[in-house]
């Protein structure tokens, strides 16, 4: 329970900058009783239940409720950009192969929009400041309706790319800007989606049973080619999610442990 309270008191920290104490803690305490809710429901917050439920499969479902678990072609992706904190590090392991079509793409999306503000810093400009909206709503491994605003180029203090947060399926149909900056910012997406796909920027393989990719979701936008399915199952992925936060907190400690052994 610690745990749980712990990230939402952060959240409280983030979002309730200006929050008294009394808010705080009245926040807390109803986190501590939806949390209890949740538990004794089995009615779990996303986040928890990738904690629960570490590995997720991409195959073809019926009454698929995301476009991963159909046969049908992907577009570059980042995964969840519908989080506030999407994962940082994904893994694929193939476990099963379509005999026809299922090539796996990747495209550096860092590089991409740094060619984008090359090649019209104006539509950089525009992906880089406008807050889209994205939604996801239904039922996979628990109950979830999770929404966010996103840039979909995120830069930092210095205006270097940090994080891409960009997947069309979960744009929500409410685009909350003023009419006029809509035309302009389609131009700009239509730009960059189109430098997504050229193929001097894209790399397309096909995974073979055993094979594992590892790649930094917020900087990798990833895809797939549709392909042929039968009556069985005919192409399986496992997935995982690894936070950054969390790779890198492990990362300095065996620094610290090679440069104490030498
Ligand atoms: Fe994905």
């Amino acid at each position: 329970m610690s745990s749980s309270v712990i990230t939402w008191t952060a959240y409280v920290d983030l979002h309730f900058p200006d929050k008294c104490l009394d808010l705080y803690y009245t926040f807390a305490m109803n986190c501590i009783q939806l949390y209890e809710l949740c538990a004794n429901q089995n009615m779990w917050f996303l986040a928890l239940d990738f904690a629960a439920c570490p590995t997720w499969q991409v195959e073809d479902k019926i009454d698929a409720n995301n476009v991963a678990y159909t046969s049908g072609k992907l577009s570059f992706h980042t995964d969840y950009p519908v989080l506030y904190h999407p994962p940082g590090i994904q893994f694929l392991h193939c476990i099963k192969q379509a005999a026809t079509g299922g090539e796996s793409e990747v495209v550096d999306g860092f590089h991409v929009s740094n060619k984008l503000k090359e090649q019209n810093p104006q539509a950089f400009q525009i992906l880089s400041s406008t807050l889209v909206d994205f939604t996801d709503v239904g039922v996979d491994y628990c109950d979830f309706t999770m929404q966010s605003k996103q840039r979909i180029i995120n830069v930092d203090y210095r205006g270097q790319v940090v994080r891409i947060n960009y997947n069309n399926a979960t744009r929500d149909t409410v685009f909350d800007i003023p009419a006029e900056k809509v035309q302009p910012f389609y131009a700009a997406l239509k730009e960059f989606v189109d430098l997504l796909n050229s193929p001097e920027h894209k790399f397309t393989y096909k995974m073979k049973p055993g094979d594992i990719v590892t790649f930094d979701n917020w900087r990798l936008l990833h895809g797939r080619r549709s392909y042929q399915s039968g009556a069985e199952i005919s192409r399986h992925l496992e997935g995982a999610y690894a936070d950054w936060d969390v790779v890198m907190s492990r990362l300095r400690l065996l620094r610290k442990i090679i440069q104490n052994s030498n």
